[in-house]
């Protein structure tokens, strides 16, 4: 089917309490494990994609993969951007047919986050395409941005009500609770009251980052709390290359790439699979 927009699909999953897992891709072997793994689980899925990762490949090229990709399939497919600072970038992504995409002013101090996300919120809003946006620093490396744990700060309720007051449209909204990006370093410590607070004076789905490494009962804990959309990146980026290296150590005298391609694919096949399994989006489709 063709691509599908990710509101509706957030939606539904915050109100029947499951999670849609939003894989960020890396080439076309890549996000063709990621739509198959969904196609066999019958579960809605995100394609999401960081600005370096458009910057290799170009908007159109990877505007074409996952459309084709999805026409493949009879699951719905959504084409996201991942934090994004640059309105120009937003707008070529828009261009090219993304569904939906992220403005993330969360480095900026609150007042100039919510004038910043404004301008986001009017071009897609126009262009009917879906946004998410960011309060609060979420610790890590996600792309080009770095924040120390010790410098994460959680979202505050009050600003978490005033900012989505701005901006009710929002298809998701991702308030930092204590997770972070990348691989954790200590027992990962998230705040569920907070969330619980977050989410009783906000109706918007919340959008779970940090995924990779996080145990079964964090990750249903958080859905059962509204969290929709759940981020994998970094497990995703391990298993595209082990997933060659694997092999390789397998097979040293191997010397044909088609092997290797296929090897990747169904490591991360099998991971996609697994995290659809763990947020409870099987057969949601
Ligand atoms: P991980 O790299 O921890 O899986 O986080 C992904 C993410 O939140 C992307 O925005």
């Amino acid at each position: 089917m063709a691509i599908s927009p990710m509101k509706p699909m957030l939606k539904q999953a915050r109100s029947e309490k499951y999670g849609i897992a939003a894989f960020n891709v890396i080439d076309y072997n890549s996000a063709r494990a990621v739509v198959d793994g969904a196609q066999e689980m019958s579960a809605p899925i995100i394609v999401q994609l960081s600005v370096k990762t458009i910057r290799l490949w170009g908007f159109k090229p990877i505007a074409d993969w996952v459309r084709s990709l999805s026409d493949s399939v009879d699951v719905p497919v959504a084409l996201h951007l991942d934090h994004c600072k640059d309105l120009g970038v937003i707008r070529r992504c828009i261009d090219a047919g993304w569904t939906s995409v992220m403005f993330d002013g969360s480095a900026l101090p609150f007042q100039e986050n919510i004038s910043q996300t404004k301008l986001a919120y009017e071009l897609t809003m126009a262009a009917g395409v879906g946004l998410e946006a960011e309060i609060g620093a979420i610790g890590g490396t996600e792309d080009d941005k770095f924040v120390a744990e010790d410098e994460a700060i959680l979202a505050a309720v009050d600003e978490c009500v005033e900012f989505c007051q701005h901006f009710p449209d929002l298809a998701v909204f991702a308030p930092a609770i204590g997770t972070a990006h990348g691989v954790y370093k200590g027992k990962p410590k998230i705040a569920y009251d907070r969330l619980a607070e977050i989410t009783s004076s906000v109706d918007i789905p919340i959008a779970l980052h940090g995924g990779t490494g996080l145990s079964t009962e964090q990750f249903s804990r958080c859905i059962q709390s509204g969290c929709a959309k759940v981020n994998i990146s970094t497990m995703h980026k391990l298993q595209f290359i082990d997933g060659f290296a694997d092999l390789r150590k397998q097979k040293p005298d191997l010397g044909e790439p088609i092997p290797f391609i296929e090897a990747q694919y169904e490591l991360m096949k099998k991971g996609v699979k697994e995290m659809i399994a763990l947020f409870g989006s099987q057969g949601k489709a």
